[in-house]
């Protein structure tokens, strides 16, 4: 499509009654529809006209999460993205898009080679997103990366994130390192940005009866990040109020880079699961 000033976007739609939303900006998952919920939260106020990453669904962080040398998060999420193909599969449907270096990558301060292939696939209460990363420069390239996904939730002061406690977290709010999380269930009341560093197992993201778990692959990192009040009223593209909605439970491989000498390729993603259980009204 791309009609009427609209950026290009595909949407699946799986036996079962699921669906996901892509753009082709930042190949950004904007919507997952599962068992009758929307279970990614974006902006009100998201730009959808790429003048900005998208403020909310799986913005792709690629090659540099955070500041530094390039902008913020990395230019992933800023590029037109390739859709490869989309189809149906048995029980699923798969979507694969593909960024390669172009001329303003190569003029960037990470002015390397690259492939990255992208698989989206939905099934009634699934949805994973694998990227794949080749090396296609003559030299070794070294960067970070994370899924950066926004989850809706009903209500943020009830939300509790499992499977953190235990593992070491840098609170980049608070400027500290090396702090063990004791919680089993983690919750949120004010803006929170931290790092978990070497999450071992699965990680859970739950709301009353609603519930999500995320399963990672070669991302060793969790990044647990809310803007609350203060941070919401510094953000254009953020509503004052809709820090209540969401979570960010990102998936990455952040606190140390991965490095692929040429030709060498590294698969690494989320597989995310609805298992709500009975009182999942709310
Ligand atoms: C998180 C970072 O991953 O993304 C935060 O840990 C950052 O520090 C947040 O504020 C949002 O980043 P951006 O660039 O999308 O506003």
């Amino acid at each position: 499509n791309g009609a009427g000033g609209t950026l290009e976007r595909v949407v699946l739609r799986s036996p079962g009654g699921a669906s996901a939303e892509i753009y082709l900006y930042g190949a950004t998952v904007t919507s997952w529809k599962s068992r009758g919920k929307e279970r990614l939260f974006v902006s009100a106020r998201a730009k959808l006209d790429g003048s900005k990453p998208i403020r909310g669904g799986i913005p792709l962080v690629f090659p540099q999460f955070g500041p530094g040398d390039l902008p913020q998060h990395g230019f992933a999420r800023t590029r037109r993205w390739t859709l490869l193909d989309a189809a149906e599969h048995g029980e699923s449907v798969v979507a694969h898009l593909e960024l390669r270096d172009d001329a303003d990558t190569r003029a960037s301060k990470w002015p390397y080679s690259f492939v990255v292939r992208y698989t989206v696939t939905l099934t009634a209460t699934t949805l994973s997103t694998i990227m794949k990363i080749e090396n296609a420069d003559v030299c070794e390239f070294s960067f970070t990366t994370l899924l950066h996904t926004y989850f809706r939730v009903p209500a943020i002061a009830e939300t509790t994130v499992g499977g953190l406690d235990g593992t070491l977290y840098t609170d980049k709010i608070r400027g500290t390192a090396g702090t063990r999380e004791e919680r089993a269930q983690v919750t949120m009341a004010g803006n929170e940005d931290r790092v978990y560093a070497d999450v071992p197992g699965i990680v859970t993201v739950g709301c009353g009866g609603q519930r999500v778990s995320i399963r990672r692959f070669n991302l060793k990192d969790v990044v647990l990040w809310n803007p609350w009040a203060e941070k919401a009223a510094e953000m254009s593209d953020f509503g004052d109020s809709e820090y209540t909605d969401m979570i960010c439970v990102e998936p990455g491989t952040v606190a140390d880079k991965i490095s692929l000498r040429p030709g060498q390729i590294i698969s690494c993603g989320q597989l995310l699961a609805v298992e709500d259980t009975a009182d999942a009204g709310l």
